[in-house]
């Protein structure tokens, strides 16, 4: 695929129901035919293959901490670029519908910096393959800062109706500047949605800088698939959360310039 694809990415305090948002985002883009996508977790703690429905999965972490092991023994006549590209592209889950890499949890000390730009050199070339690219993040932004992405196309900020979810809103608003990311639209999304709260929330979503882009209200399919480990993608369509993101990765579109395809 020669053109640019496009990154959504998703943010917010733990538990506010980012892995919930990013995977129903997924299933939205692929219903609407926007595939072939990537799934990023770059979430430390990471959970984003469960609400995918993939089970296994080395990470990306796990590759170049074994990388800082292995390179004194490695098999002769193999070189440090073979092997880690054998590595890397062994990390990536293919499924039918999308493929998904899972950045983990940095382990281990030392200097990162040979395997860390093979990574981002990993990276630059698999994004060239997607039409989107769907990233479930941490609220510290690392991985953008780290250039697992070069740009998004919109940043999707989740949050509770609660003072501390929206303050974190706000720290990510500053973040984005502080750090001079490339992310050219932001978005809130209200979750677990109480309605008629609209008027405490309001001076709360002021004070976070961004525009409300949709709602997720609370919804017992989503506690239920949850408690079962089972996939975001199997929940029905009328699911009142899986309707929410429709319209929110409706929304969405229309603000990055793509037209859906099919619904
Ligand atoms: N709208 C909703 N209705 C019902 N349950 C929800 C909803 N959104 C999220 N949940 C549940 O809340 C919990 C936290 O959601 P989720 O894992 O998506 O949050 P997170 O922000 O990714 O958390 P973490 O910071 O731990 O990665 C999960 O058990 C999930 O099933
Ligand atoms: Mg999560």
């Amino acid at each position: 695929m020669s053109s640019k694809p496009k990154a959504i990415a998703v943010a917010g305090k733990g538990g506010t129901g980012k892995t919930t948002t990013t995977a129903l985002i997924i299933r939205q883009l692929l219903k609407r035919n926007f595939g072939p996508v990537l799934a990023v977790d770059a979430d430390a703690n990471d959970n984003l293959g469960a609400s995918l429905g993939v089970k296994d999965y080395k990470t990306i972490s796990g590759v170049l901490s074994s990388f800082m092991d292995a390179r004194k023994t490695m098999p002769e006549g193999m070189t440090k670029e073979a092997w880690m590209d054998y590595q890397l592209n062994s990390a990536l889950e293919e499924t039918k519908n999308f493929d998904l890499v899972v950045m983990g949890r940095k382990e281990g000390e030392g200097c990162y910096c040979y395997p860390n730009s093979m990574l981002r050199n990993f990276l630059e070339n698999l994004r060239e393959n997607y039409r989107f690219i769907v990233l479930d993040n941490e609220a510290g932004l690392e991985h953008l800062s780290r250039g697992t992405t070069d740009h998004v196309d919109m940043l999707l900020v989740v949050s509770d109706h609660a003072f501390k979810g929206l303050r974190t809103a706000a720290t990510i608003g500053g973040l984005i500047k502080d750090l001079n990311l490339d992310v050219r639209s932001v978005g809130l999304v209200i979750n677990r949605f109480i309605p008629d709260m609209e008027k405490e929330l309001e001076p709360l979503v002021q004070a976070s800088g961004m525009p409300v882009i949709g709602t997720i209200p609370q919804d017992a399919l989503v506690q239920k698939a949850d408690a079962r480990m089972a996939s975001m993608l199997e929940l029905p369509d009328d699911s009142a959360a899986v309707q929410a993101v429709e319209d929110i990765v409706a929304r969405t579109l229309d603000i990055i310039g793509e037209q859906s395809k099919a619904s």
